[in-house]
């Protein structure tokens, strides 16, 4: 496809976001209500509160423009209360920050942001489990049910260790990450390319006792960002480490995306869910759009043309360009199971944002 059409497209997608970040300056999206942004401020330790930062970030760095600088180093500051909130502090560290603090310091060399990142590094590193070898995911009342649990979102929040490692050149970071992810190839991905969404392990001998379906449809289904989450994942653990099993394990996971794409082009919630109801998540076709672009520079034209292909059909059916309302990507689904489906959530806008930035060659590397 053209690069001109790409580039039209970002171009399209800074008009957007510069006209509703004026409109919507002080909140931190999560989804909508009645078009218009919610705002997860007094929810501050919430996963997804990185992602409108993200995307002010990238376009900030694609195209300019100082408000959205300055709306997103606001985020970037009221984040730092998590940073108390022992329950809040959680494998997530990575979408937080990376976005965040992680971009600032990548486009203006701020010290505050470095030292942030440094930050949140250290409290993910605190979450590894060295009998299992895995870096737990979520926190628990006190009462320990959740000390083995490990997600193939977490995938996603290792480049924050790898970063970190390089910044203050000491391996330790990334020698967790490693071993993280040395233990999601084996404990999490199924030999047919899918993976499992949660995996709990004895969290005093390390043992795998069992997985979960979590936010996919069943246990043993495949939930699409899941998929999409182990292919960008593998994906930037190969770029950091150059390890060829997690180029291999990428590419195991991307054919097997690939394979189960309906004929139709939209991405359901989960491959394996029923025919009824059908409902969509447009983030997965996202994520997985910018795995495969990376994906397709170290293995093959084949994943560039997968991943074409699934953004161009989100730009001409899903996706939002008036300001109508606030979000671009529309479809999105958090969980199979949970009561409201296809509707706005940031992390779709933020990774369709990326994704098109990569293919005009204006993306800011967050990863
Ligand atoms: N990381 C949680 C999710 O993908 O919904």
């Amino acid at each position: 496809m053209e690069g001109k059409y790409w580039q039209e497209i970002a171009e399209r997608i800074y008009q957007k976001t510069s006209a509703v970040a004026l409109e919507s300056a002080g909140k931190i999206p999560y989804s909508t209500v009645g078009g218009r942004f919610d705002d997860q401020t007094d929810n501050i330790a919430w996963w997804t509160n990185g992602f409108w930062a993200g995307q002010l970030w990238q376009l900030r760095g694609a195209f300019g423009g100082e408000i959205l600088r300055l709306i997103a180093e606001g985020i970037e500051k009221k984040l730092d209360r998590v940073f108390l909130l022992h329950w809040g502090m959680d494998h997530d560290s990575g979408f937080r920050w990376l976005m965040t603090a992680g971009a600032d310091w990548r486009l203006t060399g701020s010290e505050a942001s470095k030292n942030r990142l440094i930050v949140a590094a250290n409290d993910l590193a605190g979450r590894f489990n060295l009998a299992g070898r895995f870096i737990r995911a979520w926190n628990d009342s006190g009462d320990g049910s959740r000390s083995g649990w490990a997600i193939i979102d977490c995938m996603m929040n290792l480049p924050l260790l790898y970063l970190v490692s390089e910044i203050i050149n000491d391996p330790r970071f990334s020698q967790i990450a490693a071993a993280h992810a040395d233990t999601a190839m084996k404990a999490f991905v199924r030999p047919d390319g899918s993976v499992c969404h949660i995996v709990e392990f004895d969290p005093a001998t390390g043992e795998r006792l069992r997985s979960y379906g979590g936010q996919g449809y069943a246990h043993g289904s495949s939930w699409t960002r899941g998929q999409a989450w182990g292919l960008y994942g593998f994906t930037l653990s190969y770029i950091h480490t150059k390890k060829h099993e997690y180029l291999e394990t990428a590419e195991k996971i991307a054919d097997r995306f690939i394979e189960r794409i309906p004929e139709s082009g939209f991405i359901p919630v989960d491959f394996d869910q029923p025919p009824e109801p059908r409902y969509e998540d447009s983030t997965a076709a996202a994520i997985a759009a910018c795995g495969l672009i990376e994906l397709s520079k170290l293995a093959g034209e084949k994943y560039l043309e997968a991943a074409e292909r699934l953004l161009k059909n989100l730009i001409e059916h899903r996706c939002r360009f008036d300001l109508g309302c606030d979000n671009i990507l529309e479809k999105c689904t958090a969980a199979y199971h949970d009561s409201r489906h296809e509707g706005a959530i940031i992390y779709g806008d933020y990774f369709l944002t990326e994704a098109v930035l990569k293919l005009c060659g204006k993306e800011t590397f967050l990863w």
